[in-house]
């Protein structure tokens, strides 16, 4: 699952990709980062009609807990940690807080199905790097061919799959897209943008990838 950017959410496309998750059966989601958006206590300056910082909270912990019920507790999900994930704890870093005073997102949501990658340590399943993207430089596919491994990420909320064959080892990079609603406040950055976030999601079975583009 790409970027969901809570609460400034398409949940007709979550709702999608749920529907597609219960007839797949995984044995485990990966929300690839960038779950909650977060915009408040951004460093950018806020738009006059965004929604103040107790709303957009209130509507976070709303929809986290409707983000959950849609795909339900019996799956595994591990959240790796996005950028707009971060914002709260570097705000709080720059506010000089002591660890103790701070309540991490595993604290504040700790569902018992979720493993929120708070420590950051890179994940790897079945030959693949599951990463959000801001990390290093490059696109999926590049990384693959640095790091050499297959790699799976989101953050530029594109949707694209690439393979290379260095001496006939297949390689892929991809990026899996994203849930942001293009016409909410949090992507007002890109509003003059033409190219819009792809909105969809992917697989990846036996280590080959899918992508599963929204036809809403
Ligand atoms: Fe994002
Ligand atoms: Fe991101």
């Amino acid at each position: 699952l790409g970027d969901v950017h809570l609460p400034f959410t398409r949940w007709d496309v979550l709702e999608a990709a749920a529907k597609d998750c219960k007839a797949y059966k995984p044995d485990l989601i990966v929300q690839i980062g960038d779950l909650l958006d977060q915009y408040n206590w951004s460093l950018y300056k806020r738009a006059t009609y965004a929604p103040n910082a107790e709303e957009e909270w209130h509507n976070t912990e709303q929809d986290i807990h409707h983000f959950h019920k849609l795909f339900g507790d019996k799956v595994p999900m591990e959240i790796v940690m996005g950028n707009h994930d971060l914002r709260l704890m570097l705000r709080c870093m720059e506010a000089n807080l002591p660890r103790k005073l701070i309540r991490q997102l595993d604290e504040l949501f700790p569902f018992d199905n979720w493993n929120w990658r708070v420590e950051q340590k890179p994940l790897i399943r079945d030959g693949v790097l599951f990463c959000h993207g801001d990390e290093t430089g490059g696109d999926a596919f590049e990384k693959a061919q640095v790091l050499g491994t297959n790699v799976i990420q989101g953050h530029d909320h594109k949707g694209y799959l690439r393979y290379a064959s260095p001496l006939e080892i297949n390689r892929f990079g991809m990026s899996v897209g994203c849930f942001i609603d293009n016409k909410s406040v949090a992507a007002a950055y890109a509003r003059r943008n033409f190219k819009k976030g792809f909105l969809g999601w992917a697989t990846c079975t036996d280590g080959v990838p899918q992508l599963f583009p929204f036809r809403g």
